[in-house]
């Protein structure tokens, strides 16, 4: 199956390359404004071909959308990317003008694509698209809650003294650093609950360095991250691509579920072909409910301040 990436940037370049190394795609077309740029990251990735042993072939366009025709999928991550001290929502003026013209020139050359919003502010960029576009809501993904309980696992492993295959976590919620819930609670070692093994001292540590994961590597790094963002979302497109049923915490369109009504925001749902094929309900505590009910409020804050008109 074709998958398009727009925007060549380090998180673009970083899903190609993730995506191509998997091999589970047949093409990938990698689509950015600046001249020549996505046809020079598209021939570096592919004299990888040979010594990585992918068949996937990569190409690249400077913003000539009928190359992207008859893609599965779309992985928008297009605009402009945190500085340190910035918040995501921050970027809204110049990303949203820019995530909506992306998804209807997308659609223009593959009306069954399902698109995956990158973009920051996330959750309210895939708000836009579902504005923009009208699409059904199973064919619109945001992509934040799997590449944040990564990076909570990677924080459980710290905390636990345990590898991060034995981690069990997720985060739902909006995609920012005061909006993430990480579930602390469900986490596990191995079925274990985490509070086995750390102090609710030490989990509370983990929950606040997992809000701020992006905000503490856009201040080492300069700019916003790019493997952990790259790798979740490969793992998502190979979960759609290849139907694979599989869970994540993606930002997709709320009606009814958790109490929540025209928003988008982290839930965990089942990825397969058709994109979101089903919103799973999760019983949270009273504690978590409220957590999830205000980090919906600042993602409906941000949201006012889009024109979807
Ligand atoms: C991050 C960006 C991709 O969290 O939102 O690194």
């Amino acid at each position: 199956m074709k998958i398009t990436v727009v925007g060549a940037g380090a998180v673009g370049a970083s899903c190609a390359e993730y995506i191509a190394i998997k091999d589970f795609a047949s093409e990938v077309v990698l689509v950015d404004i600046k001249e020549g740029y996505a046809e020079g990251k598209a021939m570096d990735l592919m004299q990888t071909a040979s010594l990585n042993g992918f068949d996937t072939k990569i190409t690249g366009t400077t913003g000539d959308y009928s190359k992207t025709a008859g893609s599965h999928l779309a992985i928008i991550t297009s605009g402009i990317p945190r500085k340190p001290g910035m918040t995501r929502e921050e970027l809204i003026g110049i990303n949203a003008g820019i995530v909506k013209t992306v998804a209807q020139s997308i659609l223009a050359h593959s009306p069954e694509v399902i698109i995956m919003v990158v973009s920051n502010p996330m959750d309210t960029m895939t708000y836009l698209v579902h504005k923009a576009t009208g699409l059904p809501k199973h064919r619109i993904i945001g992509m934040g809650g799997a590449l944040d309980s990564a990076r909570f696992k990677y924080r459980l492993a710290e905390a636990v003294g345990a590898p991060i295959s034995d981690i069990d976590g997720m985060v739902i919620g909006g995609h920012s650093d005061t909006g993430m819930v990480p579930l602390s609670r469900l986490a596990t070692r191995n079925s274990v609950p985490v509070s086995n093994f750390v102090s609710e001292e030490r989990l509370g540590q983990v929950v606040e360095d997992t809000k701020v994961g992006g905000a503490t590597l856009t201040k080492l790094l300069g700019t916003s991250a790019w493997y952990a963002p790259g790798a979740a979302v490969s793992a998502m497109a190979q979960a759609i691509v290849c139907d694979q049923k599989k869970m994540f915490p993606c930002s997709t369109l709320l009606e009814g579920e958790y109490g929540l009504s025209d928003i988008c925001i982290g839930v965990p749902v089942i990825l397969g072909v058709n994109g979101i094929e089903e919103i799973v309900t999760i019983p949270l505590n009273d504690q978590e409910k409220a957590k999830l009910a205000e980090s919906a409020e600042g993602v409906r804050k941000t949201n006012s301040l889009l024109d979807v008109s």
